[in-house]
């Protein structure tokens, strides 16, 4: 009778044990092998940063968003710079504008394919979207991937590039653009993101960033 006691304590702890180790266990979640990537939560999620910038208040507004959300941060540099004098930069750029020009990069992205989210910046050069990032759309294959375009301009604002590179990224999701004012060269005036505006533009990135469902 006593061992027959012990016996039954024994199963009933053993029993007790396998029960609390079952609760414990987290059930499986069913997976399924053609989930969308974009599906994982944003600390899973592979970013790049992109930008194109001449006077760097582009790249300025590169280096907030990436120490805000981190990734890898790449300047699209080109095989030929573009002259440094204002006027004949302008005239190149709308040279290449009209025939359809796209320069040659230097940049090129390493594997890109493992990115999830890619951030596209440059600023407004004959209120377009400058060539070279025309060069990086069609260069590469961005479809099925979540791309973010921000932008610096001279005050005349984004012209038709936001839409450009939507029509250039058509098999992409493209979300809601971030632009801010920048430099003003033909003026002489080069670079601003420092005190009171950088101030600005770090709040208002924070805003957007929060607002625009990178998660999703
Ligand atoms: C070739 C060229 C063309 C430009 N065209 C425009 C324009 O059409 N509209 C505008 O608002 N600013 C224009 N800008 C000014 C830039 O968009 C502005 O200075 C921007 O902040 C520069 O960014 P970055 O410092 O990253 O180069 C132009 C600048 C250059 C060099």
């Amino acid at each position: 009778m006593k061992t027959l006691t012990k016996y039954g304590l024994l199963l009933s702890v053993a029993l007790l044990l396998l029960l609390s180790c079952s609760q414990a266990q987290e059930p499986i979640k069913e997976q399924s092998s053609s989930a969308p990537i974009t599906d994982k939560p944003l600390h899973d999620k592979k970013i790049l940063i992109v930008y194109l910038s001449r006077t760097n208040n582009t790249k300025a507004v590169a280096q907030i968003i990436h120490k805000e959300i981190g990734g890898d941060l790449v300047p699209i540099e080109l095989t030929t710079a573009y002259p440094v004098d204002y006027q004949s930069a302008v005239d190149q750029v709308a040279r290449e504008n009209q025939g359809g020009y796209l320069p040659p990069l230097k940049t090129e992205i390493e594997n890109i394919k493992q990115y999830d989210i890619i951030f596209v910046g440059f600023p407004t050069w004959g209120m377009q979207l400058p060539p070279p990032i025309k060069s990086f759309l069609s260069q590469n294959d961005l479809s099925g991937k979540t791309i973010v375009p921000f932008n610096t301009n001279g005050g005349y604002g984004i012209g038709s590039s936001f839409e450009t590179l939507r029509q250039l990224c058509a098999n992409s999701t493209v979300l809601t653009g971030y632009s801010t004012t920048g430099g003003k060269e033909k003026e002489g005036l080069f670079w601003v993101m420092k005190g009171a505006k950088e101030e600005q533009v770090k709040a208002d990135i924070k805003k957007w960033l929060a607002t625009i469902k990178l998660d999703n």
